[in-house]
């Protein structure tokens, strides 16, 4: 069956074919209203979210079904130590399809091993937001009317930003893309992002702390909230919190036609004098939010009632040989899970973690 845990489990024509499903449903609301009648989307939310929960809620409902859920851990079996493994295996008796959003990195793709019923990731701690993802390629490919021959400045946290993350990930598969990086020195893209896509891949790039020197250059600028949540410490925050904030003065040197993106929410770091700039793409975003996930709805439940497509797996995973390092990953904390490493250079014994895709050495 199934499931949409990162990004790359969508092929590039997949990614088309949703942007033209929701390109449709934009266009012809009232051919999608019946779809989903009698289905239920269920949304667990362990962490706040606002537009993805209510988009997806909103999309079910579009599609003629019905949604269940919780929006906060407190309120749900999970305060009282239920694993996600359970958890899943539950909800897949009250649901046709769920989204998860979950502090711990691999949480989501433990369900989808789990459950019975297709899985979404909807933000799974710092690691990867594939719906956000496909809205922001859907924005890009209607503001700027194609996904290729583009540069693309990412500025802010660029090392907490999981849709950062994702949708470099997502870029790195189009042609001609050039990425521009603008953060503080301490917010800098992770080492698996810059080596293991952008460096593989051999990405034009660049990096600069200066989002000033480079706004001429850009098609599409994606700002992004410093995100406090995942600071252990509060000085650094609060240091860093205000370094870029893009004013109407400042785009005064940027292209025309420059779509100005952000996952939302903004905190300071875009004004709102620049809200009413025709380049600010940001509310549409999360407009677009919507509709590429009842796309995405509609693609998951049809291929489980038409296939039950198995999901691709690896013989030569190591099983219970290596302990993952990362203190975010679901791993640390439900003990009972397998820790699952896959090879990524074998030679040089690395191995990454199934779930949160860290790396490990396992001579
Ligand atoms: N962009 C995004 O994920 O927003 P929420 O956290 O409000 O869902």
């Amino acid at each position: 069956m199934r499931s949409l845990i990162n990004i790359t489990d969508l092929t590039v024509e997949e990614i088309y074919d949703l942007i033209d499903t929701a390109g449709d449903i934009i266009d012809n609301p009232e051919k999608y209203a019946e779809k989903c009648r009698g289905k239920k989307l269920a949304t667990l939310f362990f962490e706040p979210s606002t537009r993805t929960r209510l988009s997806f809620e909103a999309a079910m409902m579009e599609l003629g079904g019905n949604v269940i859920g919780f929006s906060d851990a407190d309120n749900s079996s999970a305060s009282k130590g239920e694993s996600m493994a359970d958890t899943a295996r539950v909800i897949s008796c009250y649901a046709d399809i769920m989204a998860i959003r979950h502090p711990k990195e691999g949480a989501p793709l433990v369900a989808a091993k789990n459950a019975t019923v297709p899985v979404i990731n909807a933000g799974d701690g710092g690691h990867s937001h594939p719906t956000q993802t496909l809205t922001d390629l859907l924005t890009i490919a209607r503001e700027k009317g194609r996904l290729n021959d583009l540069t693309v400045g990412f500025c802010g946290d660029l090392k907490y930003g999981r849709t950062v993350h994702s949708l470099i990930e997502a870029l790195s598969r189009y042609t001609g893309i050039r990425i521009v990086l603008v953060s503080p020195e301490e917010l800098r893209v992770p080492g698996y992002v810059m080596k293991g896509i952008i460096m593989e891949n051999g990405m034009e790039c660049k990096e600069t702390a200066d989002l000033e020197s480079v706004l001429p250059e850009l098609d599409v600028l994606y700002m992004t909230r410093i995100q406090r949540e995942r600071f252990a410490d509060r000085d650094e925050y609060e240091r860093l919190k205000d370094s870029y904030v893009l004013t109407a003065e400042k785009l005064d040197t940027a292209k025309a036609d420059l779509a100005i993106l952000h996952p939302l929410p903004r905190v300071n770091e875009i004004s709102v004098k620049v809200d009413n700039d025709p380049r600010a793409c940001y509310f549409k975003q999360a407009m677009y939010g919507k509709y590429i996930r009842m796309a995405l709805i509609l693609k998951l439940l049809a291929e489980r009632e038409g296939e039950n497509e198995a999901r691709r797996t690896c013989g030569d995973e190591l099983v219970n040989v290596i302990k993952c390092p990362n203190p975010r990953c679901i791993t640390s904390v439900e003990q009972e899970l397998d820790q699952v490493f896959r090879p990524v250079n074998v030679e040089n014994h690395i191995y990454r973690c199934l779930y949160c895709e860290s790396k490990a050495k396992h001579e």
